[in-house]
């Protein structure tokens, strides 16, 4: 059973006055929050200072900022995680210093690239269930939501791949449950209808619900089914880990903690990805079928094997085109352990500095026609001209993602894979509102309709 002894209080949301997240809400709360930010970033050359009662702001978009605070001078900077503690526990990805180095290095094998030929048949298994369900989809005709139907793929190829674990707990409440958490402008309609003493959308007991329904996950995971006794799978690594008697630190709540962390950092993100490609390939045809007749000419009219994957270039370009328009982490955050000079602009200690990668994404300084959907800019000859850090879908530096070649091949599979059986058609506004959260939403979500291929 779930383990409830985490300390959290649904008070310290992410929406609270002291969360970063609050206090840039009115800069974020518009109709096109990126062009306010990169109107703001045009007309103060890339570094927006926002000076507050008792703090500092300072939100930086150039490649020579990213530099410097992931890169260069990246011991002066530690992560920002406010509110997001439920959701990640003290996993890996919040901590610093000498413990994140030691918490990091017994998984970082399971990243290695060695070991994606080993995932491959898991990650074609989670395929083959979304595709049994869109199935259904395109029999019926129904609405579906898409963000909700690459999320609940991407949790079943961690599942799977990573744990060698059956999908034991059903992925679409789930993610409903812990969507109700992390989305930051919840939380504060939450505390400003509090104080007007009005009905209230969504109380605090609903978000512990939420929360003790995430908490119990990892517990669920590790007693499902095992797929196939394998050796090597990440939770292994971590496991041995626990039992390493000169690693006192790694106990079995840093077990649990790092699970609930690839379930969410591991699963939304790649989620997204995929989701947004879909939009952009719903208003670009032509590329759709590019990705179908480069998926014909790989694997002729049979699924995909391990050695094919990398020739699925086309498809994998996509991908990364779809990262730099929608950057599923556009903004980086760090609290300046000391005094720093970034390009002549003072930043002090315990100034939360913010790296907007969305506005790099999109600055026409370091992009062709920066808001046209290119895959081609990312063939190796346009892609070596690239400007250094002007392109962080992953951020960069030790801290850097530890997941992105992995999400890569998960999400190539699955376009590759589903654009064969099926056309996904959004049938939503276009252009998509955006819900600049914590990850780059979509405003209301991505409603499709899936259609089989004629
Ligand atoms: C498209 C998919 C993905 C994107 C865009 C993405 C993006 C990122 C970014 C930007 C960071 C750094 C955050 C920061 O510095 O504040 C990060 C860290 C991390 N990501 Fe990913 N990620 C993706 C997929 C994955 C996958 C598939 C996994 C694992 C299954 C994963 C696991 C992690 C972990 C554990 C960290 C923390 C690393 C550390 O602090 O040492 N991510 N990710």
């Amino acid at each position: 059973m779930a383990d409830m002894t985490v300390a959290y209080s649904p008070s310290h949301g992410l929406g609270e006055e002291q969360s970063i997240w609050f206090k840039l809400t009115p800069l974020l709360n518009q109709e096109n929050p990126m062009q306010v930010l990169m109107a703001l970033s045009d007309k103060y050359n890339g570094v927006i200072p926002i000076n507050l009662k008792n703090q500092r702001i300072v939100l930086l978009s150039e490649p020579a900022h990213a530099e410097r605070v992931l890169v260069s001078n990246a011991d002066n900077y530690t992560k920002y995680f406010d509110g997001l503690r439920p959701i990640f526990g003290n996993s890996m990805i919040t901590i610093d210093g000498a413990l994140w180095q030691k918490i990091r290095t017994p998984q970082q094998a399971a990243f290695h690239p060695n070991m994606f030929e080993e995932y491959f048949p898991y990650l074609m298994s989670a395929i083959d269930s979304k595709m049994a369900r869109w199935a259904k989809f395109a029999s019926t005709g129904e609405t579906i939501e898409m963000v909700e139907e690459t999320w609940t793929l991407a949790a079943e190829m961690v599942c799977k791949a990573l744990f060698d674990r059956e999908m034991p707990f059903n992925p679409h409440f789930v993610f409903q449950q812990v969507k109700t958490y992390t989305d930051v402008m919840n939380h504060k309609s939450i505390r400003l209808k509090n104080q007007r003493g009005e009905l209230v959308e969504m109380t605090g007991e609903d978000t512990a619900k939420a929360m003790e329904v995430w908490h119990s996950i990892p517990d669920t995971v590790m007693g499902a089914n095992i797929l196939d006794h394998r050796e090597k799978t990440l939770l292994k690594m971590l496991e041995a880990a626990e039992a390493d008697p000169n690693f006192p630190e790694f106990d079995h709540r840093q077990v649990i903690d790092e699970m609930k962390q690839y379930l969410w950092a591991g699963t939304e993100t790649t989620a997204l990805t995929l989701a947004w490609s879909l939009y952009l390939l719903s208003q670009h045809p032509e590329a759709m079928e590019r990705i179908r007749a480069e998926a014909h000419a790989v694997c002729g009219d049979a699924d995909p094997e391990w050695n094919q994957v990398q020739q699925l270039s086309y498809t994998r370009m996509v991908i990364q085109e779809t990262m730099r328009l929608f950057p599923p982490i556009w903004a980086l955050i760090r609290i300046a352990a000391g005094d720093d000079d970034i390009q002549g602009h003072k930043i002090k200690a315990g100034d939360k500095v913010v790296i907007l990668t969305y506005i790099a994404h999109h600055s026409p300084k370091y992009w062709d026609d920066p808001e046209k959907f290119d895959p081609e800019r990312f063939a190796p000859e346009r892609a070596k001209k690239r400007v250094k850090y002007s392109y962080l879908p992953f951020a960069a530096g030790k801290r850097a993602c530890i997941g992105g070649a992995l999400s890569q091949i998960e999400n190539t599979l699955a376009l590759v894979q589903l654009l064969r059986r099926f056309t996904p058609e959004y049938v939503g506004p276009v252009p998509a509102k955006i819900h600049a959260t914590v990850t780059f939403c979509p405003k209301g979500g991505l409603p499709f309709r899936i259609r089989p291929l004629s």
